[in-house]
């Protein structure tokens, strides 16, 4: 998730608060991108980069890595427009050379981008006469424009450009184009956010309002395959070559709202975001056809088919991620695959360590007792795995190989979004494994990888559904205890579903194996502790179902997450779950998030800062 913004005008602020055009209204179209960017900052902050076009002094970018202060505005009197991003890493580290607007070979067009450009390999090598500076995916649609461009006889139209660029580009993507000599930005957006903001005399662009809040309130959402022109004068905006109209509406919400996309804290904003997440977490790396999984990591020759245990070591909510995975891990891979929690890990006698993969699964990259168990994993001399969020974090550092979870930056300490994409990463290795150890056929993988790829519009659909779960929040959330119980695949997402619940209302909430109420906790429960069940596919929900009917007996509400189609008629409140099979549990968690969070706002707590807790615990 990176953040994208342009502005073209007269360098006045539309509340008209900068004054009137005078000489310093071409510094001001900097300061306005900039500006952007500061607010965009959220989106990621790995570099920053602004290109401004002026009247006679043509193109300038100026790109660095690190946040936005540190990037000075380039001093561009004559500029009447400009686009700047701010990056969170996918492809390529964060250095100045991966930094964006990236330009093409003469220099003359400059692109920025949010998302993924998943063929950008295929492009590349088509580019082979191009000159490339970056190790980014972003840097084929500036020299794809100057192709189109020179086949114009460099006199076409920017807006053609694109146009005929956008229909090569494979992925998620909103990106902006700015061009020498032109007096307008184009920009395209597909499966990655892009709004609109309107004025008299100017236009600002952005990946959401949070940029130009200051400066105009009337917005303009483009849709998925819009493409438009931007001027100072107002917007074009096509859809499948046609010229269309895009309602113009009034933002109402407060600067800090504003920042949060307009929720009420960072923790919904990013239960929220899930679908765009996912999505860029499988981005490029799923062919379901073929029932591969490319996660741009090699094992050495033989380590997969002489691999006896998968070792998986983490804290909190990314060890159930792991403990997710484990099971996927057994079943995929055929390979024994245990979780430990990181600062309980020791390298056990009698293991071999040339025949372990040691995976670390942690958010931060940074938890000091995940790294103490990667360092004892590596003195044992185990090949070590990281799964992470956070690219140049010390885990990529002290691992053999990283993947990379694609959420982007996660500023709730309850981890919500991350859980997602680490269970939809781990689940894409333990295919990888099994392919590559030859213990998975395609057509037996197939119903998995479906399931990863309609994970973003089914996690959708339960978003959809969110007032169903406020309404149970309302109606439960003062009991004294809550109990969230699964089978399988549901036993991790019960115990995240608790620890969800305990974090930010503070309530005792407990996660059990289903089967496990029977043989002690059934003596807690009562009329005033609900049970929150998971009772879909990869969960055996019938099994479960009779234990959530145990706690019923004993007067306990039942609150029941269902695959879509089932029907359990004595549940209090049933919450339905789109058919993603192995990935059904983990669409559940989000009306678990959901409910956690409805519980924790009704009383009032502090959602984003939980007391007592730290988004990244860096000592032991
Ligand atoms: C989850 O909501 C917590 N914030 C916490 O359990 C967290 O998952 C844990 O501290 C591990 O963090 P990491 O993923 O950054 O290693």
């Amino acid at each position: 998730m990176c953040g994208i913004t342009g502005y073209v005008g007269d360098g006045v602020a539309l509340d008209g608060t900068d004054g009137g055009t005078d000489d310093d209204s071409g510094a001001r179209v900097g300061d306005f991108v900039h500006e952007g960017l500061r607010n965009l900052e959220y989106r990621g902050y790995d570099s920053a980069g602004i290109a401004l076009v002026g009247a006679s002094s043509g193109l300038t970018v100026a790109k660095r890595s690190g946040e936005v202060a540190n990037l000075a505005v380039p001093d561009v009197a004559d500029a009447t427009l400009g686009v700047g991003h701010t990056r969170w890493s996918t492809h390529g580290p964060p250095t100045d050379a991966n930094a964006h607007p990236h330009t093409d070979c003469d220099g003359d067009v400059a692109v920025v981008h949010n998302g993924i450009v998943e063929n950008y390999a295929a492009l590349k090598a088509d580019l082979s006469a191009h000159e490339f500076t970056s190790d980014t995916d972003t840097e084929v649609i500036p020299h794809l424009i100057e192709e189109e461009l020179a086949e114009r006889s460099g006199a076409g139209d920017l807006l053609d450009a694109v146009r005929a660029v956008e229909d090569r580009l494979e992925g998620s993507y909103a990106i902006c184009a700015v061009r020498e000599g032109a007096d307008r930005i184009v920009v395209a957006r597909r499966g990655s956010p892009l709004v609109l903001g309107r004025g008299a005399d100017a236009t600002f662009v952005a990946s959401d309002v949070t940029a130009f809040l200051e400066h105009t309130r009337d917005v303009t959402y483009l849709e998925d395959g819009d493409v438009a022109s931007l001027s100072a004068d107002g917007v074009e905006v096509y859809a499948d070559g046609d010229l269309v109209d895009r309602e113009t509406e009034t933002v109402t919400w407060e600067a800090d709202a504003a920042e949060k996309g307009g929720y009420d804290h960072y923790m919904r904003k990013e239960i929220h975001e899930q679908p765009e997440s996912l999505r860029q977490t499988i981005a490029g790396r799923l062919d379901v056809d073929r029932g591969e999984v490319d996660l741009d990591v090699s094992f050495p020759p033989g380590f997969l088919a002489d691999l006896e245990e998968i070792q998986i070591v983490a804290c909190g909510t990314s060890n159930y991620a792991g403990q997710y995975a484990a099971r996927l891990f057994e079943e995929l891979s055929g390979v024994r695959a245990t979780v430990d929690i990181a600062s309980e890990y020791e390298f056990g006698a009698g293991r071999s360590p040339d025949r372990t993969l040691v995976v670390a699964v942690t958010q931060s990259g940074e938890t000091a007792d995940t790294l103490g168990a990667v360092r004892r994993a590596n003195a044992a001399g185990a090949r070590t795995f990281a799964v992470t969020n956070t690219l140049g974090s010390t885990v990529t550092r002290e691992v053999d190989d990283t993947a990379f979870i694609r959420a982007g930056p996660e500023i709730g300490v309850a981890a919500t979004k991350t859980f997602a994409s680490q269970v939809a990463t781990l689940a894409m290795l333990a295919v990888s494994i099994g392919r590559e150890r030859g213990a998975l056929a395609a057509a037996d993988v197939r119903p998995v990888l479906e399931g990863l790829r309609d994970l973003p519009g089914a996690v959708q659909q339960v978003l959809d559904n969110e007032n169903r779960v406020r309404e149970a929040a309302t109606e439960y959330g003062d009991s004294e205890a809550f109990f969230f119980v699964g089978r399988k695949l549901g036993v991790p997402v019960a115990l995240e579903g608790a620890l969800k619940l305990k974090e930010i209302s503070y309530d005792h909430a407990e996660g059990f194996a289903a089967g496990e109420l029977k043989h002690g906790p059934l003596a807690l429960v009562t009329p005033d502790t609900p049970v929150l069940a998971l009772l879909t596919e990869g969960g055996r929900a019938d099994e479960t179902m009779n234990n959530v009917t145990e706690a019923q007996t004993r007067g306990a509400p039942a609150i029941g997450c269902v695959s879509a189609g089932d029907e359990y008629g004595t549940l209090d409140v049933s919450l339905p779950v789109p058919d993603v099979g192995v990935a059904e549990p983990l669409v559940a968690n989000v009306y678990l998030q959901l409910f956690a969070y409805h519980v924790a706002n009704d009383k009032g707590r502090s959602i984003d800062k939980p007391r007592n807790l730290a988004k990244s615990v860096t000592v032991e």
